[in-house]
């Protein structure tokens, strides 16, 4: 039997991720914080779910190798969310079937992806962490085992009496307590992933240990330190110990990964991430409003999904400006009543957001290319004259319109870096391409959005007695 069930259907319920503070929730800018757990809120992205359970069977039964997933999609699409998702499954997961090993999730920075010497350091410092946590958890006396392993993980060096004292200032300082930072010391010899697993055998064999990598359009074996093929030999199961990787990043990921021989009939999964679905879009804008328990707020839920079109980052966008806007003209943030506040200005500040979200994207996307603003107009104008859907031709006619000496070098270079700034995307199984962000165009093309008038709230529910 399965050990976990890979069906998976976001039933829209508030979850534990979704009890954040409102003032934590207005300070947060509208990306996923990797702080351990799930981003409130988070909602769909079933196929990503179900596809990481399906791996996490696979692992439980002590299988390695094709354990791999890679999540590709434009900025701002949901790539850390969908990390921190995998981070707050992982935290419930039981102990795999084969080894009783229990999962620990390690962030490693897409820089330090094939130098082997940092993942140990990585995988050392998450372990001792996590033994410190134990600790601090543990009543009494911890038992002699966990103080063993405790100190194993710590390493000779650190020269402990108090082992209660040492994990607390662990859990506060961090890897580098006690004036020296855990992992492999200057001295090690380490000259490939193996090497460092050799020597940890026994203490890495506890954990199964699944790397999530971020930003992971920047990897690459050329910076000191790389050995190459380091992520090779993890997806190919060539390392003794249990250990797999997740990697999320920009359309260029895959160019990356096979870059340093990670192959793309992957065995794993494979998954791109955009838009999310409309049912998805609903409830997370009406878990965000149940979690701060508002009032009337029908007009305002309506407002946002129009808004933000189903783009995570949008969306997330709308939310912060709604719930500032409504907590600002709340007497209290435990009554709070969207018809206290106006939605056109709420919408209007959102608005800013999802412009400058553009504009930063449109400034990577025509930096030191002068022309490229006038050729991501005709593209999106050709979107829209072929349903969304236009070839490699049909983009260098485009770009001919504007310029008609426009060189093969010239399109492909556009293509590029429209892919990398989430204004084309190419579909995976056909030479042609699509929007991933169709609103895009309605910012390159100056469109209004829709305007705002203030809802008519029903008179009833303006009566504070009908509110309580
Ligand atoms: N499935 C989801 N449900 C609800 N909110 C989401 C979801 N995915 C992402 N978000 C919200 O959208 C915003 C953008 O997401 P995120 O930071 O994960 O994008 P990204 O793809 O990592 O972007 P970048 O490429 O810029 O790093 C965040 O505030 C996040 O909380
Ligand atoms: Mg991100």
């Amino acid at each position: 039997m399965a050990l976990v069930d890979p069906n998976y259907v976001d039933d829209g319920a508030l979850r534990e991720q979704d009890r954040v503070d409102l003032e934590d929730f207005l300070s947060d800018v509208d990306r996923a914080e990797l702080d351990g757990r799930g981003v409130p809120f988070f909602s769909g992205r079933e196929r990503g779910i179900m596809a990481f359970r399906r791996i996490v069977n696979r692992l439980s039964r002590g299988r390695q190798g094709n354990a791999t997933i890679v999540v590709e999609g434009p900025p701002g699409a949901g790539k850390s969310a969908l990390l921190a998702q995998f981070q707050e499954e992982i935290s419930h997961l039981p102990p795999t079937e084969s080894g009783h090993r229990e999962w620990l999730p390690v962030f490693l920075p897409a820089n330090l992806a094939e130098a082997p010497r940092e993942i140990a350091r990585a995988v050392d410092r998450a372990i001792s962490l996590r033994l410190a946590d134990e600790i601090l958890r543990s009543e009494s006396q911890p038992a002699p085992s966990l103080i063993a392993r405790f100190q194993a993980a710590l390493g000779h060096k650190a020269g402990i009496k108090n082992v209660r004292e040492a994990a607390c200032k662990l859990a506060v300082r961090g890897g580098g307590a006690f004036g020296m930072s855990i992992g492999p010391s200057p001295h090690e010899p380490i000259g490939s992933l193996a090497d460092a697993v050799a020597r940890r055998a026994e203490q890495w064999g506890d954990w199964q240990i699944v790397l999530l990598i971020d930003e992971a359009q920047q990897i690459s074996d050329k910076r000191p330190g790389d050995i190459s093929g380091t992520l090779s030999s993890i997806h190919q199961g060539a390392i003794s110990a249990p250990i797999s990787f997740c990697a999320f990043g920009l359309p260029g990921t895959w160019a990356a990964l096979e870059g340093v021989n990670v192959p793309r009939s992957l065995g794993g999964a494979d998954l791109r991430v955009a838009a999310l679905d409309e049912r998805a879009t609903c409830i997370a804008v009406s878990r965000c409003f149940e979690a701060f328990e508002v009032r009337n707020v029908q007009a305002w839920q309506q407002a946002i999904l129009e808004r933000s079109a189903n783009w995570p980052q949008h969306l997330a966008t709308y939310m912060v400006s709604a719930m500032s806007e409504i907590r600002r003209h709340s007497p209290s943030e435990r009554r709070l009543d969207a018809r206290t506040a106006s939605l056109a200005t709420a919408m209007a500040h959102g608005d800013e957001g999802r412009k400058s979200y553009y504009a930063r994207w449109l400034e990577g996307l025509t930096r030191g290319h002068g022309r490229f603003q006038g050729y991501a107009e005709a593209v999106v104008s050709q979107f829209r004259a072929n349903a969304g859907q236009i070839s490699w031709e049909d983009v260098k006619s485009a770009l001919r319109t504007r310029n008609s000496a426009v060189s093969d070098e010239v399109v492909d270079q556009f293509t590029t870096m429209a892919e990398h700034s989430g204004l084309m995307r190419r579909n995976p199984v056909e030479p042609t391409y699509q929007m991933p962000i169709p609103s895009f165009a309605g910012y390159l093309l100056n469109e209004p959005l829709p305007e705002i008038t203030e809802p008519d709230y029903p008179a009833e529910a303006g009566s504070p007695r009908n509110d309580d």
